[in-house]
């Protein structure tokens, strides 16, 4: 219970914080800018800078990550939310520099300077390139409490997390702050707040990351053509300079600074079906007997708020749900996995034995206002609290409300409403002056108002279910939905790009978003399959589950009062289109879950711009490639090419790098080369009718553009229903003849913490191929896992004829050759290559001469 002596300490302490806040608010917050460097102390790590009374501090963490800290004073306390404590206490030694005009450092990588009068950072590679500098005539400047910086300016710019707009951000400006708000396309802020961007230069890249929680905002570009400029309401002045010079580089570095995402169960990889709201529980299991009797490949179902009793989170309704135990079991023994929605919000019902509401208020985890009483702030349940988030006692208070829902079998929880939504709030959420605690290891313990905590409840909501989650099942890898997050929400696993609408926009902009937030960290995340809001129109929500295939969450989800839009709708043409790229998603799954690992190891995303593999295409005078934006890679072997505007007549050219070759994934076929990009001239100037340019395609409803690398080795499975089934036959590796041709391979069990105790099977694959042979390389596995399949088959592209000679090195004969001709793809069957102890195996395959 709260004890009154508590209850005084809280009043005497708002009463504080609201006089500190009144001081501030009627005293004029003098105004800083750093105009010249008036003293310098070099640091091990880096140097210290005193400008008047300015503190600059930068300091190297690797020979290629900065880290600036500047203040009006003394520098603040040292702590972040966003940054791991690792990288943040790590540092490298550094050559001062000092000149008559500037002084600073050089690392392995960078030379890092301050020009003296006017004070200016320019960090610069060891050629002498500038990589990032202070714009000129722009000095850092501190006011009103916060701050504005500004950069000369860079070509492209991508990042920030969830933004709409156009794909590169360059001539835009954005704001950040967690916003519940819906239609999407012109609207800024949305759901989370990411202040990290991705700069490219020509041949050079680097990342920028703002490791402030307040309201901030980012200007590339848009007020003034020279300089991008950024800054905040509020909160410390530190940033980290991310060098590449690829901008792959820079996206691993920005996730050694903030985290990779753990790698998730298999499941979640799988097709997910969700509606707001599958009620009563009849309604959902027809949905899982429909999936099933349709055979469309599928893992998980949904429980939106609807399922709860009064929309209370952690309750169950009892006459719609009468069973739910029985239910989530039946739904495992046909292999769904149940997801259920848990708002962060907790109904305000005392006195009603609502534990949630009861223990929350016992153990004081709800945030308060500044008189020291709960805010009360009225979302679905009705009036409602919220939880402290940046207590770590409220934390795990929170994740022990999950006991329940994880003993009757509950795979995963969906974080919905965490920006903070309120509805009866202002600008849908709290007031800033509403009252947190932090009471954090790393972080002196103090209050903090909703400003400076607001973009952060997201990030430390998900943490709270996904932390408790580990406990309540230690050895089961938690899946987490959130909508709302921070810079390191990747940590916690999967978001979505919230409630976009049924339009052929939103499906363009599904795939900009996703990519954005990619390059910002996060890997694994999708749109809502169909729009959530409106109902689609049955083209379009053929072409969005075929774009949605090709990315790490595909899940098709509606809101209440639209049209049904599984995938069964408008008729059996239709579903079948759908169904076929579900199971392509379901055989690719082998490919898919081994960037999953790559990307729970490096921050590197699945689905990417193909810019992050592909760097020349802004290379100068390289020209670029069509439809950057709409175009995506999923991994390095497969660029998927959805129509710019499907909804119009228009063809369109594929945008392909030239750099490398490419095969068609649908037909096998060699493309001959790379297709010119059609001028203008050309389409102006050619008779009507007789338009016929290789490169401007009209795919039909039924195809999505897919090409695969030459140089990739594709793994994939017979089809199955769902994650549980055991493919039945070979693992297929689909080798695409070309330069560094590569693949990987990797297992595990799917759902465990086993895989970190040396349970995994991760295998690289090369092949080299010249006029004569092609051989495929199986480097000797890595880990102790023993994999479903006992034969290998191996499909080679671009293959002339039927008649093959294969071999072994280890001496094993192949089992079986066929040749298809439509394909020119060589299958050969080999018993199961595990890669030998201390050696690779080698499979040799030269064309028999007649
Ligand atoms: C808002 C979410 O964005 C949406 O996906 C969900 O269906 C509704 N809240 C109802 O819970």
């Amino acid at each position: 219970m709260f004890i009154p002596s508590q209850r005084w300490a809280v009043a005497y302490l708002s009463l504080a914080i609201l006089a500190a806040a009144l001081v501030s608010a009627q005293t004029p917050q003098p105004t800083t800018t750093l105009e010249m460097v008036t003293s310098a102390k070099n640091l091990p790590n880096g140097i210290e800078i005193q400008a008047a009374s300015a503190t600059l501090r930068i300091t190297a963490l690797r020979d290629d990550i900065i880290r600036v800290r500047i203040s009006p004073g003394a520098l603040p306390e040292d702590e972040s939310w966003a940054v791991l404590p690792g990288p943040r206490g790590k540092s490298v030694d550094v050559q001062p520099i000092q000149s008559d005009s500037a002084v600073g450092f050089h690392t392995a990588s960078l030379d890092v300077r301050v020009e003296r009068n006017p004070l200016r950072l320019v960090i610069r590679d060891l050629a002498g390139n500038i990589i990032s500098a202070d714009a000129v005539g722009r000095p850092t400047r501190f006011q009103m409490g916060g701050f504005t910086i500004s950069k000369q300016s860079d070509e492209h710019y991508f990042g920030l997390g969830d933004k709409t707009g156009s794909f590169d951000r360059r001539n835009q400006a954005f704001t950040l702050w967690n916003t519940d708000v819906a239609p999407q396309e012109s609207v800024d802020p949305l759901y989370k707040a990411i202040p990290f961007f991705l700069a490219i230069n020509g041949a050079r890249s680097y990342g920028l990351f703002l490791d402030n929680t307040w309201r901030t905002w980012f200007d590339f570009g848009k007020q003034a053509r020279d300089a991008i400029s950024f800054g905040s309401e509020g909160g410390p002045l530190e940033y980290y300079v991310l060098y590449g010079p690829t901008p792959k580089q820079v996206v691993e570095g920005y996730a050694y600074l903030t985290g990779t995402p753990p790698l998730p169960p298999l499941w979640a990889l799988g097709f997910q079906q969700s509606r707001y709201s599958y009620t009563p529980e009849s309604q959902l299991r027809g949905i899982a007997r429909h999936l099933r009797a349709d055979k469309i490949p599928s893992d998980v179902l949904y429980l939106d708020i609807d399922y709860q009793d009064r929309n209370r989170p952690f309750t169950v309704n009892p006459e719609t749900f009468p069973n739910f135990k029985g239910l989530v079991s039946d739904l495992r023994k046909e292999h769904f996995r149940l997801v259920n929605i848990t708002d962060m919000h907790i109904a305000h019902a005392p006195n009603q034995k609502y534990s949630p509401y009861d223990t929350g208020e016992a153990g004081n985890h709800f945030v308060k206002n500044p008189d020291g009483t709960d805010f009360i702030g009225v979302v679905w349940p009705g009036p409602a609290v919220f939880p402290d988030f940046t207590r770590a006692q409220t934390r795990e208070w929170w994740g022990g409300l999950y006991h329940q829902f994880a003993e009757d079998g509950v795979a995963g929880f969906w974080n919905d409403m965490s920006e903070p939504s309120v509805f009866s709030g202002p600008g849908m959420t709290m007031p800033l002056d509403a009252v947190h605690h932090i009471d954090e290891p790393g972080f002196a313990p103090r209050t903090a108002t909703h400003a400076e905590i607001h973009n952060i409840v997201g990030l430390e909501n998900a943490r709270a279910t996904y932390e408790g989650l580990l406990k309540l099942r230690p050895d089961d890898r938690p899946f987490v939905l959130t909508r709302a997050t921070f810079a390191g929400g990747q940590r916690y696993g999967f978001t979505w790009t919230g409630d976009n609408s049924a339009t052929w926009n939103h499906l363009r902009l599904a795939t900009q978003m996703v990519l954005n937030l990619g390059v910002s960290g996060i890997s694994f995340v999708g749109a809502d399959v169909g729009g959530f809001n409106g109902s689609p129109q049955p083209d379009l929500l053929t072409r969005w589950v075929e774009m949605a295939a090709f990315s790490p969450l595909c899940r098709d989800h509606a809101t209440k009062g639209s049209l049904p839009h599984e995938l069964w709708v408008n008729g059996p043409q239709q579903e079948a289109i759908r169904r076929r790229y579900i199971e392509t998603r379901y055989r690719l799954l082998p490919y898919i879950y081994s960037l999953a690992d790559e990307a729970s190891r490096t921050g590197i995303p699945l689905m990417r711009p193909v810019f992050l593999d592909f760097p020349e295409i802004f290379a100068p005078g390289s020209g670029g490639i069509e439809h950057v934006d709409t175009e995506f890679l999923l991994g390095p072997s497969l660029l998927v090419a959805p129509p710019p505007f499907a909804e119009m007549l228009d063809g369109y050219s594929v945008g392909l790098p030239r750099t490398t070759s490419w095969y068609d994934f649908w037909t096998g076929a060699k493309m001959a080369s790379v297709p010119p990009v059609p001028s203008i001239a050309t389409i102006v100037t050619a008779p009507a009718g007789t338009l016929k340019l290789p490169s401007h395609i009209h795919p039909p409803l039924e195809t999505m553009p897919v090409y695969v690398r030459g140089g990739s080795i594709l793994p994939m499975q017979p089809l199955i229903q769902n994650t549980d089934e055991t493919p039945d036959g070979p693992l297929e590796l689909h080798v695409y003849p070309g330069p560094q041709c590569s693949g990987s391979l990797y297992f595990d069990d799917g759902h465990t913490f086993r895989y970190q105790r040396g349970e995994y099977l991760r295998q690289k694959l090369t092949c080299q191929s010249d006029a004569n042979s092609i051989r495929v390389n199986f480097s000797q596995r890595e880990g102790s896992y023993a994999p479903w399949w006992k034969a290998l088959e191996v499909v080679i592209y671009d293959w002339p004829n039927a008649d093959a000679d294969a071999k072994l090195s280890n001496g094993a004969s192949t089992m079986k050759t066929s040749y298809d001709p439509k394909k020119r793809a060589l299958h050969l069957l080999l018993p199961d290559v595990a890669g030998e102890a201390n050696q690779d195996v080698v499979l040799t395959v030269i064309p028999v001469q007649h």
